[in-house]
């Protein structure tokens, strides 16, 4: 591997490397070759100024993801009655994270491991330098949407209000029909007009960001929409669906917005806004994709618990997860229609797991048993409850049952993933293999989405190690650090 263009010293404009690719290919047959191909890895070294345009901008995890960041930037404290507290950024993998970058050899001999922070691999924006706007169908001002969102602590909101104050969401693309009728009570702020004049309006508003930054990146955090189905197969099919003004998801109209402005779009809630259509038209106009639904608590922890049992070769035969919540996202998918998306986004991260273990899932043999239930408490707000129940078979069909209770902040574990799709999604966006741009999905961000989507439909990592070691190993090879293949045979280990 060549790193002698990526001393970050000398501050290069690109930061290019070279890098050998090691995979095996198989054939039917089980024969094998070992492969080795080598890669140029170019990233442009210079950090852009970013507007981060949120969908759902006075929603819990826009409010918090615009208060948390004001409160880092003026390094504001605040008093609960357990003590004084400091802004962090715990939770999120690209601030917080570090990876194992290689080893130091002691003067006294043996070695010990080296790390670096994930964020200072490669030059990443910093979350604080982000202009942060966006819609939201209710016009309340980011104060009143803390206060209505009952997560920041009050003498944190107080503190901000002044800036909180001044930031009032744009006007709203909106269909009732894809989300709960019990959201119609903040419905204030809406932009009215057909498909083609809403979505018209939308690119605008894109463009005025443009004008103060040089990126921008759309992040849609509104409520979970209902499947549009059947899905737009084709960019005809979308187009024709635009123009007829047939009624379609907001959604669909931010994404084709974002698509035509080339821009960056992430979906953080479970709908499928990436239809064939949408994904062909993104590919045909360079526009650039990440979804769907953040991976912030439950299917996380289920991701790396599955890792874990059967890793450990247990046969994980059941799992059932069940989820109280009592916050707007809790009332809005207490309606079937919006449930079911969320289902349907929770319920395929077992799949690669089952599928990469034919001695305990043989191909005729069955599933897993795996059922998720959501209920609205309003109660408990914010503070979702999630009880987990995980069943593995073990030797000689013994029972092995694992339960868990989780209670937790919704709003501050989504946070910082939003954070760190924007700070990687920003960064991928600059870099380029052998010439050519990562897209029209970027892959990469799996990590982030409880649903992910890829380039390759049928190639899907759901695996919290495997999603973790992939982004690592692109960020070292591209900044010319050598992905360890962790044998440490050279150390006499
Ligand atoms: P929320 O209900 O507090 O916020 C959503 C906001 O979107 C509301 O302010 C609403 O007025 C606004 N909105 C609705 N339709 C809109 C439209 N067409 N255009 C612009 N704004 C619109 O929900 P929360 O808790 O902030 O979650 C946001 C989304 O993230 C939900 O879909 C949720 O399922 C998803 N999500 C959240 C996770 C978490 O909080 N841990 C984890 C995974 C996904």
């Amino acid at each position: 591997m060549d790193n002698s263009s990526s001393d970050h010293d000398s501050q290069p404009e690109v930061v290019s490397n070279i890098f050998t690719e090691r995979f095996t290919e198989f054939n039917d047959d089980g024969t094998f070759k070992n492969e080795l191909v080598e890669h140029t890895i170019e990233t442009e070294a210079t950090v852009p100024k970013l507007g981060l345009m949120l969908v759902g901008l006075g929603g819990n995890n826009g409010s918090t993801l615009v208060a948390g960041l004001l409160a880092h930037k003026n390094q504001v404290t605040w008093e609960s009655k357990t003590g004084v507290h400091t802004p962090n950024y715990y939770g999120s993998f690209t601030q917080c994270g570090t990876t194992k970058v290689g080893i130091k050899k002691l003067p006294k001999g043996g070695i010990k491991d080296v790390y670096k922070p994930v964020k200072d691999l490669l030059p990443t924006i910093n979350p604080t330098d982000m202009e942060v706007t966006g819609w939201d169908i209710s016009k309340d001002n980011l104060f009143e949407a803390c206060k209505r969102s009952h997560v920041l602590e009050p003498d944190l909101v107080n503190k901000l209000e002044s800036d909180l104050s001044q930031i009032v969401p744009m006007k709203a693309a909106f269909n009732p029909e894809y989300i709960a009728a019990n959201q119609s009570d903040r419905v204030d702020n809406i932009l009215e007009g057909t498909n083609e004049e809403v979505i018209e309006l939308i690119r605008a508003d894109i463009r005025n960001c443009k004008e103060r930054n040089e990126k921008v990146i759309v992040l849609w955090t509104a409520n979970t929409e209902m499947y549009l189905l059947p899905e737009l197969e084709t960019i005809e099919d979308l187009e024709k669906a635009i123009k007829d003004n047939v009624s379609l998801p907001a959604s669909v109209l931010y994404c084709v917005a974002a698509i035509k402005e080339q821009v960056l779009y992430l979906n953080g809630s479970p709908q499928n806004t990436f239809h064939p259509g949408v994904l062909a038209l993104a590919e045909k106009e360079g526009g650039l994709l990440g979804g769907n639904d953040f991976k912030s608590g439950q299917t996380r922890f289920k991701t790396a618990m599955s890792d874990f049992l059967i890793g450990a070769g247990l046969r994980i035969s059941s799992i059932v997860s069940y989820n109280h919540l009592g916050n707007n996202d809790g009332k809005n998918l207490s309606e079937d229609k919006c449930f079911q998306s969320k289902k349907i986004s929770k319920s395929g991260c077992l799949d690669d797991a089952i599928e990469g273990n034919e001695i305990l899932y043989p191909r005729d043999g069955k599933d897993i048993d795996h059922d998720v239930i959501i209920r609205y408490i309003p109660f408990v707000g914010d503070s979702k409850r999630a009880l987990d129940e995980y069943s593995s078979k073990i030797f000689m069909d013994g029972v092995n049952t694992i339960s868990t209770y989780n209670i937790c902040e919704d709003s501050l574990l989504a946070v910082p993933i939003m954070i760190d799709m924007v700070v990687l999604g920003e960064l991928f966006s600059r870099m380029k293999v052998d010439g050519k741009a990562f897209g029209p999905v970027l892959s990469y961000l799996s990590f982030f989405f409880k649903a992910p989507s890829t380039n390759h439909p049928e190639y899907v990592i759901n695996s919290f190690n495997r999603q973790r070691e992939t982004i690592v190993n692109l960020l070292k090879a591209a900044s010319g650090i050598t992905p360890d293949d962790a044998t440490l045979l050279s150390f006499n280990y």
